[in-house]
């Protein structure tokens, strides 16, 4: 067993005590876990880690080189080891090598000269977005414009990912053609459903009658040269680097569709939100450190407990996207099995993240949360503040909701009938957001990329590759270059009653 598991369960041997008992046993409990930070509470309070514990957990961390490995990745030192590369998002904030803060904000000017020249027509009348891209290229950007630019008003933006001709289909009856700028966005400028999406957005705007499709397309990417022997001109690709991973990366260039839609200073808000929750995971000791924090209680659950689900549940319709978003950022950085030196991983590593919006699955899923045989750490996340017109009866109504779902969960109730008895001491931690704003929602994101870091780091993975994506691409590519006879008898099957026998 790893040295880290083994010692998290030795930590933990004696058994933890049950979450009213906790909250009885420590009086200061919920200052003591509690942390204010970047215009979030976030309040592990009721999980089951023991404060008294925190001490020897940050130990734990300290003697495992934590501080080191944090350092190395704001130093840009080659965190990424299996594809020998930085990781290197946080110097978008500006936080980070100095050379490579330089580089983003010399990338970060030619985006904004660019947003200026289209809002100045240079481009012709562009009056709606479509951005194209998949995973980390369009998850980051279809997130915030969601969440934060519905009332923006400057273009109407449409985020497509899916290969299926419906995603598209739907976006082309929203947009004319003339008055559209096609955003290509793919860090490899090789993905195969982006390419084929964005050659259909062209072709449908020739067909439109446009004069100069290629005129209206700005490519977002980490390999320009691609971008440009696809026919995008040089002055309308924008750069990013390398060393910014894919689900890392809305505050590069990939951030371009938020700048243009929500205006550059709604970005920069953002982008300093985010710098200030890299301060605080960067400099604030570990036991008063949110993304650490919250990686303890991920590793006690998931490595001494077993979990093996985490839910996420917004409550806040601004936000509905962002379970989604989780997903790939916590399951494609730590959804591994061997360790950064290829040594196998014998405890679980991410947990499967899942959930939705509140209160719809109060209505849906709940029931499992509160009387299911899975243990499943639950997190809120809300804001005290709305934006909508509507009676404040309306974020009332949702914020009680949420506070009440916690405390249902830890408290329980007994009931000698079993069907109707909750067992109760359930885990949760609420975030709770002063408003969804560009700032807020920046250091949200940033405290989760560097929550999935500081558990990374704990396990031993590497939270910068994925590999584990490329056996399905490379099989679907062979599938239509070299035929079937290599593959299975179900899965030859399948292909010939799907595309006729001849296959
Ligand atoms: O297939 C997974 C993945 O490589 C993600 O990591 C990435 O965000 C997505 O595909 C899109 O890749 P690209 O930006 O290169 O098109």
């Amino acid at each position: 067993m790893s040295t880290v598991a083994q010692q998290l369960r030795g930590i933990f041997a004696g058994g933890s005590s049950t979450l009213t008992g906790l909250f009885e046993a420590e009086p200061d409990r919920v200052s003591r876990m509690t942390i204010e930070e970047s215009g979030i509470r976030f309040d592990f309070s009721k999980t089951h880690l023991p404060a008294s514990m925190i001490e020897k957990l940050s130990t734990l961390a300290i003697e495992g080189g934590f501080k080191e490995k944090r350092d190395a990745l704001f130093a840009g030192a080659h965190v990424n080891v299996t594809e020998d590369r930085a990781a290197e998002h946080s110097a978008e904030r500006g936080q980070g090598a100095p050379e490579s803060v330089a580089r983003a904000q010399q990338f970060h000017s030619r985006m904004r000269a660019l947003i200026d020249a289209i809002e100045a027509e240079a481009l012709g009348p562009i009056r709606h977005i479509l951005h194209v891209g998949i995973g980390g290229s369009a998850l980051g950007p279809k997130l915030v414009i969601d969440a934060l630019g519905r009332d923006a008003g400057r273009y109407e933006t449409w985020v497509v990912s899916n290969v299926d001709g419906a995603a598209l289909e739907e976006a082309f009856a929203h947009c004319d053609p003339a008055a559209t700028l096609l955003v290509v966005a793919s860090k490899t400028f090789t993905t195969t459903e982006t390419m084929l999406n964005a050659a259909s957005v062209l072709a449908w705007m020739q067909e439109a009658g446009v004069e100069d499709p290629y005129g209206q397309v700005i490519a977002l990417t980490a390999s320009p040269d691609k971008a440009v022997a696809w026919g995008v001109d040089e002055t309308r690709v924008l750069p990013f680097s390398e060393s910014v991973g894919g689900r890392y990366s809305l505050w590069s260039s990939i951030g371009f569709p938020i700048a243009l839609a929500l205006g550059w200073d709604a970005f920069e808000a953002m982008l300093e939100g985010a710098a200030s929750m890299d301060r605080h995971f960067r400099y604030s000791e570990l036991g008063r450190n949110a993304p650490v924090l919250a990686a303890f209680i991920d590793l006690y659950y998931t490595v001494v407990r077993n979990a093996q689900t985490r839910a996420v549940f917004a409550y806040d319709e601004r936000l509905r996207l962002l379970p989604s978003y989780l997903q790939q950022l916590e399951m494609e950085s730590n959804g591994k099995s061997v360790t950064a030196s290829g040594e196998p991983l014998d405890v679980p590593s991410a947990p499967i993240t899942w959930g939705g919006v509140g209160t719809d699955a109060q209505h849906a899923v709940f029931q499992l949360l509160h009387q299911g045989t899975h243990l499943v750490p639950v997190e809120f996340i809300a804001a005290i503040e709305t934006d909508h017109v509507l009676d404040e009866a309306h974020h009332r109504q949702l914020l009680v909701n949420c506070f009440a779902q916690g405390a249902a969960l830890m408290a329980g109730k007994a009931n000698p009938d079993p069907a109707r008895a909750y067992s109760g001491d359930r885990p949760s931690t609420t975030l709770l957001l002063n408003a969804v704003d560009p700032a807020t929602l920046g250091a949200l994101l940033a405290f989760y990329e560097h929550r999935v870091f500081a558990n990374a780091v704990m396990l031993g993975v590497n939270p910068f590759d994925q590999f584990g994506v490329e056996l399905g691409k490379e099989i679907a590519r062979s599938i239509d270059s070299d035929g079937t006879e290599r593959f299975d008898a179900s899965t030859r099957a399948l292909i010939a009653r799907a595309f006729g026998a001849g296959e």
